[in-house]
């Protein structure tokens, strides 16, 4: 027997023989269309290289893609269960040319591949051609050496492919497989076509014609192949099986599930097996992507794709979790193939777990009440809107959920009366908040909510995708254009832009389309709308266009590092001061981070050191970011650090970094909307920069990651390099010499001081100074005028010259460097009954044109703005004696 993994080489080795580039699957939220919801075809990758807007090294690919029809314009969420065929995931093998081969090629490449390679019997096989391409017809009659009898001509319904409202298409030629006549059915194009005997394979689309948003088709610049062919159904083909459920990778898929489940295979369960082993391909490689289940696209069709499979469970007598437990059997199964699906395997699980956990809670009584609603009504009723919005509103049933629950009893649900429900319900949510009296500038970021749902963030997994302009705001109020040069706010479908949130910063780049091209200065997030600050470099943006947004890649590298390092700082500061450290808040940018906790003193040098030390450790640990989506209870039991007073949704992003400790998880583990680091080496370094204090009890540290604390170190390595130049010392040694230069400089400054005084008494001898003595009324008088030493000596030099002369009166002006005068006028306590020095002062700053000045009768200080009065003042005081 040929496994699904032997066929899917096989196909891929042959197409690369034939010199196909072999190009890895592309993944299921399309980076590089706006508009459709999942890649649904091989093509969706190549979809501007056929256009011609993308160049690519080969002109020939190969490729096996996953592929999820759920939403959008081809949808089989409802048919699965009921049919042989479809699949929510499925993978296509396709191969493609780009302007190299064209119809003749293709058809031959495909003939020899099934007939020859894989040996299928040509009698067993038809085509269907476009009901006027001659062409097709005679290359099928010449290259495969079939009639006419065996080639079909159809209309556009069947044999024109598109991918979608727009894109590449052209007319498709398809091959069909004979299942045998023990199946009822006919050849296409017959009456009997609807049956299940002839199946279509692979569908060979000839490329020709682009088409356009409004309606009309342009030609392809070459004439290209696309080509798909399910994997599932040539498995069961060459596995001899009808159903491509009887294929060994399903074998197995349903095998666990009747094991988790104890349903019997080939009982009434089948349908349900059937459900679970196919939802779980789409549900977890939809994980395995981030795409993580919500209310609002992706992840609403993710939501309700689990729930249905959870609803399934529960029809096979499972009321605990189930799904969950059969991650690991998908990914023994297809793991090898699609790395991602092991490597997601953690968090594949715990979010379906945390979903039937969730589910579970209501599913029952939800159940109950359908029955309840139902019992009554027969075939080919409808249950009413209000009743099918009530299962959705409070027990958490989307709304095909419960059209699958009612299905086989032939009963349907009003649709209209469903919408009117919820737009009800959000009309009353609407007035609520207009009540609320928020600003003006937040009404209009409310009215687009309202109208646009909130935009889908796709910036944790990707920084470059397309997306469609939804609304443009120019001063506050909506425009249909933004025009060269103008500024406004932008926003789109969905972006990989995160809009500012939770400290961190919002991101910037560029925004380009058909020739128009803006720059994005910041993101803002209201009400869940991602408002892009745009200006317009080129061209005019307009509501409705399509464009390819880039976020600067640099800056949210280094903003991932510094939003990383936080988580890391937050607990190397736990560690080392103590638990209650408790986050009071924190800003990320890419140049630096801030992050702001619960102490009440100082952190000292050795605290500081120590935190960095264990902070980077774990950057050294280079393990990889893991985020998980849990419920918030859970979370927090897990030891994950919340922000205080937060209001968090149910569910949570947990980023857990570091080697696990005992909670499992990981080191740090925080509840955490914010972008990360791959793995901690990312980090490259953490060096904290400052700490401080910014309230009563809660102090900062800054700290700086990556190239800018790798340049901040070398900066300072280099002024201190430079210091050690003009010290003429070895780096290590410029502290001690710094310090020896201090110490000298101290002592010089006290020798300079000490030689000025003396100086200042006029030389070194006690004789000079006592020329300048005389003898006034029988007291001995000494008054002399100095220069070049500070105010705050000058009292110093009036005590030694009372010391010197035992008794007399001594007065000294100092003419400073700025020209004012200071005097200082001692008496000897001998004679301070006679005259007292507090009031010769007076005297002394009058002739220094000052006033006032005060002190003891043995000692007193004043002065005046005009030193070089002072002479004068020496005189006033002799006066006075
Ligand atoms: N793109 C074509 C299809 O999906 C091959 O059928």
């Amino acid at each position: 027997m040929t496994s699904v993994n032997d066929l899917r080489s096989s196909f891929v080795d042959y197409f690369a023989r034939n010199g196909h580039h072999a190009v890895a699957s592309s993944p299921l939220v399309p980076r590089n269309d706006p508009t459709l919801m999942f890649t649904n075809s091989g093509m969706v990758q190549f979809k501007n290289t056929f256009t011609g807007v993308e160049k690519r090294p080969y002109s020939r690919a190969t490729t096996a893609q996953k592929c999820v029809r759920a939403g959008g314009k081809h949808n089989d969420l409802d048919n699965v269960g009921f049919t042989a065929r479809h699949h929510t995931f499925f993978e296509m093998l396709g191969n493609f040319s780009f302007g190299d081969y064209f119809k003749d090629h293709a058809i031959e490449l495909a003939w020899n591949l099934l007939t020859k390679d894989w040996g299928l019997p040509r009698e067993k096989l038809m085509v269907t051609v476009y009901q006027d391409d001659d062409e097709a017809m005679e290359l099928w009659k010449k290259i495969a050496g079939i009639g006419e009898d065996r080639i079909v001509r159809l209309g556009a319904k069947s044999n024109f492919w598109q991918m979608g409202d727009t894109g590449p298409c052209g007319p498709c030629s398809e091959i069909f497989y004979d299942h045998g006549d023990h199946i009822w059915g006919g050849p296409p194009g017959s009456p009997e076509e609807d049956g299940d005997r002839w199946i279509e394979i692979w569908n060979l689309v000839f490329m020709q014609y682009e088409q356009q948003g409004d309606g009309s088709r342009t030609g392809l610049p070459r004439p290209s192949i696309d080509t798909g062919m399910g994997l599932e159904r040539i498995a069961a083909v060459m596995q001899g099986v009808h159903d491509n459920y009887d294929i060994d990778l399903f074998k197995a898929l349903i095998g666990a599930a009747a094991q988790a489940t104890g349903a019997d295979i080939n009982g009434e369960g089948n349908r349900s097996l059937r459900v679970i082993a196919d939802h779980l391909r789409s549900m977890s490689f939809l994980i395995a992507e981030g795409v993580l289940p919500s209310n609002e696209g992706r992840g609403y069709v993710l939501r309700r794709i689990m729930r249905r499979a959870m609803r399934h469970a529960t029809l096979l007598g499972a009321n605990e979790p189930v799904i969950h437990k059969l991650v690991p059997t998908l990914v023994r199964e297809m793991g090898q193939a699609y790395p991602e699906l092991s490597r997601g395997e953690a968090l594949i699980s715990e979010t379906v777990l945390l979903e039937e956990g969730r589910f579970l809670k209501t599913l029952g009584r939800g159940l109950q009440l359908l029955a309840d609603e139902t019992r009554d009504m027969g075939e080919g009723t409808v249950l009413d809107g209000a009743s099918a919005f009530k299962l959705y509103d409070t027990y958490g049933f989307p709304l095909d959920l419960t059209q699958d629950a009612l299905r086989t009893r032939g009963i349907t649900v009003d649709q209209a009366g469903f919408d009117a429900a919820m737009a009800a319900q959000k009309a009353e949510a609407r007035k609520s908040w207009s009540g609320s009296g928020e600003a003006a500038t937040d009404t209009v970021w409310y009215g687009l909510a309202d109208k646009l749902g909130p935009t889908e963030f796709l910036g944790y997994e990707t920084e470059t995708a397309e997306g469609e302009i939804k609304a443009l705001l120019k001063d506050g109020a909506e425009v249909a254009a933004l025009a060269e040069g103008e500024e406004g706010f932008a926003v789109l479908n969905q972006t990989p832009f995160y809009g500012e949130s939770g400290g961190q910063v919002g991101d910037t780049g560029t925004l380009k389309g058909d020739a128009v091209a803006a720059s994005v200065t910041d993101t803002q997030k209201h009400h869940g709308v991602f408002a892009h600050k745009v200006k317009v470099t080129q061209g005019s943006l307009k509501v409705g266009q399509a464009v390819t947004l880039v976020v600067d890649h640099e800056r949210r590298s280094s903003i991932r590092a510094n939003h990383s390092a936080t988580h890391l700082l937050h607990e190397a500061l736990r560690l080392v001061l103590g638990d209650h450290v408790a986050q009071k808040g924190s800003m990320v940018s890419s140049e630096r981070l801030r992050f702001d906790f619960v102490h009440t003193k100082p952190m000292t040098e050795q605290e500081m050191a120590e935190v960095e030390d264990i902070a980077n450790a774990i950057v050294l640990q280079n393990t990889p970011v893991e985020t998980r989506l849990m419920g918030v209870e859970e979370a927090k039991e897990s030891g994950a650090r919340a922000l205080f007073g937060e209001k968090y949704g149910d569910e949570v992003r947990v980023v857990a970094m570091g080697e696990p400790t005992s909670n499992g998880l990981g080191w740090s583990v925080e509840l955490c909307g914010g972008t990360h680091v791959r793995r901690t080496g990312d980090i490259g370094l953490v060096s904290i920069v400052a700490e401080s204090a910014v309230g009563a009890g809660v102090r900062r540290i800054e700290a700086l990651t990556g190239k800018a604390a790798r340049h901040r170190g070398n900066t300072h390595v280099a002024i201190v390099d430079a210091a050690a130049g003009l010290l003429r010392s070895g780096s290590h040694e410029v502290l001690d010499r710094i310090t020896a230069l201090q110490d000298n400089i101290k002592k010089i400054e006290r020798e300079l001081t000490d030689a000025r005084k003396k100086l200042a008494l006029g030389g070194s001898g006690a004789g000079a100074a006592a020329s300048a003595d005389e003898t006034v009324n029988g007291v001995t008088y000494v008054g002399r005028t100095v220069e070049g030493i500070a105010a705050k000596d000058v009292k110093g030099l009036v005590d030694s010259e009372k010391k010197r002369i035992g008794s007399g009166v001594v007065t000294v002006v100092l003419k400073g460097d700025d020209g004012k005068g200071t005097v200082a006028i001692g008496v000897t306590d001998d004679l301070t009954a006679r005259y007292a020095a507090g009031n010769l002062i007076k005297l002394a700053t009058a002739a220094l044109g000052g006033q006032g000045g005060g002190g003891r009768p043995d000692m007193a200080q004043g002065g005046g703005p005009d030193g070089s009065k002072s002479a004068e003042a020496i005189a006033a005081v002799r006066g006075a004696l």
